[in-house]
């Protein structure tokens, strides 16, 4: 492993950190309206595709509204509505639990299903997006794995999440994918390739893990982050094609690793355990917030973090990861992190396993926590927040070694970071120097290799809402290979050698708008 004692604070280091712009939905249409009406013959009007996200997680609950201006392939904003998860209602007497978050809130579908309709409400309200004309997809998402015993089980949590969303008045027809091109909302026809490219459950150029089965119980969130750092990505004109290895620190950690397959990238690595557990441990210790269920969020790291710190806090971080656990998760775990995990499956399907841990299912949370009391009795505050950025970009960058160890990934990959537990503060900084450290790209071309991205969750529904409804564009491809153009070709290619396509079906697809753009 690395010594981060040996190495400097991270500074020199610039990181890429993609903030997409939060955007009201009528300036956004007024703008485009006007620049089709300043230049008719250059400019079509704007078609905006707009999905909500709705995620709960261990620790906050979520909705995030975003449009893709379907000409430019560009997404927006619109809006987010953030709540903390531990205010949803407790059981009523005679209700069923049904589920946990990793700080034991009891869940069950009616308290869920109540929460989500209020936030999603909430969110549309503030947007002023109307729910039967504007909207047309919502995709629903969890964090929360910890209650379950296998992969498959989380589906009872999609489920009362889909309650929750009929519950607020959203029509079922948004919930599903679209089986025809005649499903497809009239305004989006036009730019669908249902008719000519299935949804054949890729999505932004990768497949899942090729099982019946789920190897990790947050596959889906895992996907959906891997999706959004790769359009979050470019917004700033990073290439965050395959091969990547994509990584997501909420409460719990999830990820991807991609291989550079073509035309579509195979998920050779999937990544699952605790992630800002690890910091809420040691902030629970620390009498900053709840001692049983507080977090970060709730302590107000920024204002805590960035002062001056007396060396030796170097020593602290050291003795946190004593108490983690960050390997190959091993062949018999049916968990890790809490997280359910199915070993057996991943083998079949030639997926590495990496997962992170508190002791074993969180079994060293209560030493974190001493330790974080330890920490703020002899060192101080600044120096608690030193160290769980330290920390966390150690728990990252010890990830990306375990994958090179593996022979996963080379100097080609590219990596991408989302979630507050992995990119606030000066945790960029610091991993950016310690992937430097561990040689995989050639000294000083780390900052322009990894990528870090705020929401890369909700911005991956936006892109899987998109691909269900065949609503790519080759002018600007999230799928294929990094530097490389677009694969709807090879698609084709592969489409036509696998299923029973005409010439026409070829012909037309050339000829469709989306391609024209090429
Ligand atoms: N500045 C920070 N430093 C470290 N961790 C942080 C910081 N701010 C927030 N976190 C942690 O990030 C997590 C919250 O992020 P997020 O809202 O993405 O999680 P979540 O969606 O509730 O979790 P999950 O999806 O894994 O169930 C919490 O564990 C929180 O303590
Ligand atoms: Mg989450």
């Amino acid at each position: 492993m690395v010594n981060l004692r040996k190495s400097l604070w991270g500074k020199g280091y610039q990181p890429k950190l993609v903030q997409v712009p939060q955007t009201d939905y009528k300036e956004l249409v007024r703008v485009g309206l006007d620049r089709f009406t300043e230049s008719a013959a250059g400019f079509a009007k704007p078609v905006y595709f707009i999905v909500a996200s709705v995620e709960l997680g261990n620790t906050t609950t979520k909705c995030i509204l975003t449009a893709t201006n379907l000409r430019e392939q560009k997404i927006y904003l619109l809006n987010k509505t953030v709540r903390l998860t531990k205010e949803m209602r407790s059981p009523l007497p005679g209700e069923e639990v049904f589920g946990e978050t990793v700080w034991k809130k009891e869940l069950t579908v009616n308290a869920v299903k109540e929460f989500i309709r209020d936030t999603l409400l909430q969110c549309l309200e503030e947007a002023k997006i109307d729910k039967d004309r504007d909207l047309h997809f919502v995709v629903r998402s969890t964090g929360v794995t910890a209650g379950f015993a296998t992969p498959e089980e989380v589906g009872a949590m999609i489920h009362a999440l889909a309650q929750g969303c009929l519950a607020a008045g959203i029509s079922s027809s948004k919930m599903v994918a679209p089986l025809t091109k005649e499903h497809v909302p009239k305004e989006l026809r036009e730019y669908s390739l249902l008719d000519k490219v299935p949804f054949d459950g890729s999505v932004a150029g990768s497949l899942p893990p090729r099982t019946p089965g789920q190897v990790i119980a947050n596959e889906m969130e895992a996907e959906l982050s891997t999706a959004g750092l790769k359009m979050g990505a470019r917004w700033i004109g990073f290439d965050f094609r395959n091969p990547v290895v994509a990584m997501d620190f909420g409460t719990t950690l999830k990820g991807r690793i991609t291989d550079k397959s073509s035309p579509y990238a195979q998920t050779v690595g999937s990544i699952a355990g605790l992630g800002g557990a690890i910091p809420d441990a040691l902030v629970q210790g620390a009498g900053l917030v709840d001692a049983e269920n507080g977090s970060v969020l709730e302590a107000r790291a920024e204002e805590a973090g960035g002062r001056r710190v007396s060396g030796g806090w170097e020593d602290w971080v050291e003795d946190a990861l004593k108490h983690l656990r960050i390997m190959a998760i091993p062949p018999d775990s049916s968990r890790f992190g809490t997280v359910p995990v199915n070993p057996k499956a991943a083998r079949e399907a030639a997926v590495f396993l990496i997962g992170c841990d508190i002791g074993v299912n969180g079994s060293n949370i209560p030493k974190l926590r001493r330790l974080g009391e330890k920490i703020r009795r002899e060192q101080g505050l600044p120096a608690l927040f030193r160290v769980i950025d330290a920390l966390m970009a150690r728990v990252a960058s010890r990830i990306v070694e375990l994958a090179m160890e593996a022979g996963l990934i080379g100097a080609d990959v590219s990596i991408g970071l989302t979630g507050r537990a992995g990119i606030t503060g000066e945790k960029p900084q610091a991993f950016l120097k310690l992937v430097d450290d561990l040689g995989l790209y050639p000294r000083g071309a780390v900052s322009d290799r990894v990528v870090f991205v705020e929401d890369a969750l909700a911005l991956g529904a936006g892109v899987m809402s998109r691909c269900m409804f065949s609503l790519g564009t080759p002018k600007k491809p999230l799928g294929g290979r990094r530097g490389e153009p677009c694969i709807l070709a090879k698609r084709m290619k592969y489409l036509e050698k696998t299923a029973a396509w005409t010439p026409q079906h070829l012909k037309e697809l050339k000829t469709s708008p989306a391609a024209r753009e090429e």
